[in-house]
Order: C-alpha cells, then structure tokens, then sequence
C-alpha cells in the first residue's frame, strides 16, 4: 500500500493506494471518519459488484450504516439526485456528527460530497473511487457538485474528503474503454509535472492495461501526489491548479460539441494534448517534434485518439471553446507544453494561429 498526503493545512488527508483495499475500508474510515452512522452513497452497478462485500466489512468495523443508491449515469448527476439523498439521509437519521463515504465513480464522488459540504452545512465525508478516473482526478482536490440543465459543474463547493481509499483491485471489472480514458489524465500528469513520469509510462504502458497490480498502483499513487502538490500549491483555483486543464480547453469544447455521445472524457483530453502540443510547437515554446511524437505514440499504444474526427470544423470548435465557463472575456487561455514535465499557461492565443493548428 502506498499512502499519498494531500497538504492543506488542517484539511489535509491521506490517499491509501493499494491491490485489495475494499477489505481495509472499514479500519480506515474509523480511523478517519467520525460518528457513529456512516451513509454510503453509491450507484447500482458498483453496488451490485461489491455493495454486499462493502456494507459487511464496514458493520464488522461497528459502523450503523446506511447504504443510499442512485441511478448509474452522468444525466443523474444533478440537484434531483441530491434532494433524494438528503430525504433518505433525514430519514436515516444522519446526523451532524456522522459521515458520508462516496463508493463509486466520479459522479458518484461529486454528488456525494457535495451532499456532505451541504447536509446540515457540512459533515464529514470520504471516497473510495472505483474507476480509473475517480482514483487518479476527482478524488484529489475536493471539488464536489452537480450539473445543470445548462451547464456541467456549474452547482457545486469545495469540500475535501477526510481519506480516500484507492482498491487498483476494483478496476478489473472496469470497460476497457474507461480504463483507456482514464490513463489520458495519467499521460496528463506526466507531461506537467514529471519527465521521469513520462518515461515510466512509456516504459510499462503494457503492465498497465493489463492491470498489473504494482503497476497501477504505481500509476495512482504517482498521478494522485502529481495532483496533490498541484492542489497544495493553489486549493481554490487561482493560479497553479490551471495546469491541470491541459488538453481541457479544446477536450470540453469536442465533448459539448459532440453532445457528451461521442467521446468519453479522456479520448477528448487525448486529442486536445496532441492539439495544444501541435500548438507549443507553432507558437516556439521549446516543445519539440519528437516530444509530440513520443506523446503520439503513448497515447495511441493506449488506445486513445490522436487527432480531430475528420470533417471537423474548426470554427466551430472554436465557438464551443469560447463558451466554456472558464474563458474570460472571450480569451482563450492554453494549458501549452515547454517540454515534456513542464508546461506554461499562455493567454490570449491567437484566434488564426489556433484555427491553422485545427486546420491542419
Ligand atoms: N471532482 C473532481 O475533481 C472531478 C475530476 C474529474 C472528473 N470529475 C467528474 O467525474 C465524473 C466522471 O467520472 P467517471 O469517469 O468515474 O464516470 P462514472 O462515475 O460515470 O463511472 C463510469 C462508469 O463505470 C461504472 N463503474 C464504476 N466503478 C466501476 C467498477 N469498479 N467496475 C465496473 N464499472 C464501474 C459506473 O457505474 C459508470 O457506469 C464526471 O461527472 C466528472 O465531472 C470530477
Ligand atoms: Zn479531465
């Protein structure tokens, strides 16, 4: 088991990384959760995979639990979702002094902490995440919330979880296609913050997807305390944290527009990585053509897509971008790479300079 501490003051927690953690849960969150009832809150399908295994070991642990599911899916990530946790929490009987413990993927994560920054103004909360995604992006940070009719994440607070538990076991009942997705924000990590990272990954990109235990344990741990000193530096998002959009501005802007169907989340963070590379390279921040190439080939040994779906009209991807709720006054901020392990936040990219690269 690997342990990674998130430092933020008297908020800080450890995430434990490990093969076969789910057995270790119930003795962790009484070390790290207060109360005496504990309110799951998971989905259907990670409760029907390891909801009985779960609930047993937490009750021999001598917590009361209550065990809250809701619907699988990211179209029940929303304020209708939460009202009904908080009826079956009131009814439960959870109290201020209790805890919530998020038992699933990301949008489980976010709905259930943000029922725990907003039940009774606040409780105690962990994560035990069980994709790919979960384990290595939403549960370091505390960023909890749910969509609007209008919007993703636009309903949300920060809220950082008091332990998260990372089982890598978990993820063998994952789609090939989650798993994939979920190491694009792993090659992310790489190329921010960590040349040596990178080169691993090339290295054991095979161990990987085959879901070698150390391997990905290795993975995690690495990408959470990548994430972790990111999120030290700047909790509230107002400088550092930027960096952890790379690959985001044009990712989000082909997920909307392909309406959510087309790409899962890290195949069009892939693309937008090999579109702001594309980029550095056009704009001369030091970023080289073998660098893009290396990044190329990891993603594709992956499985992830490298380039815009032919047909693509780059002005409107363009218009997607610059709806994103995190572009000010209609400048486009990049996320753009220096080298492979650093990368810099250039604002105000040209509006030509970016429809050549989309061009090309
Ligand atoms: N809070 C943050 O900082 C943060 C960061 C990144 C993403 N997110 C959010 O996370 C969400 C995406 O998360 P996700 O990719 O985990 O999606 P998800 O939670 O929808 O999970 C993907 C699918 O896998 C299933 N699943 C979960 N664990 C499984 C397992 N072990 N075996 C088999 N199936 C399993 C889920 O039921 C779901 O059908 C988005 O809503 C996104 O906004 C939040
Ligand atoms: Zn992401």
């Amino acid at each position: 088991m690997k342990t990674v501490r998130v430092e933020l003051g008297n908020r800080s927690y450890p995430i434990y990384v490990g093969e076969g953690l789910l057995v270790r849960v119930g003795e962790l969150t009484r070390q790290h959760l207060p109360g005496r009832r504990l309110m799951v809150i998971s989905n259907s399908t990670v409760t029907g995979l390891y909801g009985e295994f779960l609930k047993r070991n937490l009750e021999a642990a001598g917590w009361k639990v209550l065990w809250a599911e809701m619907l699988d899916g990211e179209e029940h990530k929303n304020l209708a979702t939460v009202s009904r946790l908080y009826d079956l929490a009131v009814e439960g009987g959870l109290e201020r002094g209790d805890a919530i413990l998020a038992f699933g993927g990301g949008v489980v994560g976010d709905v259930a902490g943000f029922v725990a920054a907003t039940f009774m103004r606040g409780i105690a909360w962990g994560q035990v995440p069980t994709t790919l995604l979960a384990q290595v992006d939403a549960s370091v940070g505390g960023k909890v919330g749910v969509n609007h009719p209008k919007g993703k994440n636009l309903i949300g607070a920060f809220h950082q979880p008091r332990l998260v538990v990372a089982d890598v076991a978990t993820l063998r009942s994952l789609p090939r296609r989650e798993i994939a997705s979920g190491m694009a924000e792993v090659v992310k990590y790489g190329v921010i913050r960590s040349a040596s990272f990178f080169a691993w990954l090339e290295e054991n990109v095979e161990e990987l997807l085959s879901l070698v235990p150390e391997a990905l344990t290795h993975a995690v741990a690495t990408s959470c305390r990548i994430k972790a000193e990111v999120v030290a530096a700047d909790e509230r998002e107002s400088g550092l944290r930027a960096i952890l959009n790379f690959g985001h501005t044009v990712g989000h802007a082909l997920e909307a527009m392909t309406d959510y169907t087309r790409f899962t989340h890290g195949e069009a963070v892939a693309i937008g990585m090999v579109v702001a590379s594309r980029l550095a390279r056009h704009l001369g921040l030091g970023f080289t053509a073998e660098e893009e190439e290396r990044l190329v080939n990891l993603l594709e040994a992956i499985g992830l897509p490298t380039s815009l779906p032919p047909g693509t009209d780059p002005r409107e991807l363009l218009l997607f971008m610059q709806r994103d709720k995190k572009v000010k006054e209609g400048k486009l901020t990049f996320v753009l790479p220096r080298r492979i392990g650093e990368v810099e936040v250039v604002r105000e990219v040209p509006q030509e300079i970016l429809l050549e690269v989309l061009s090309a």
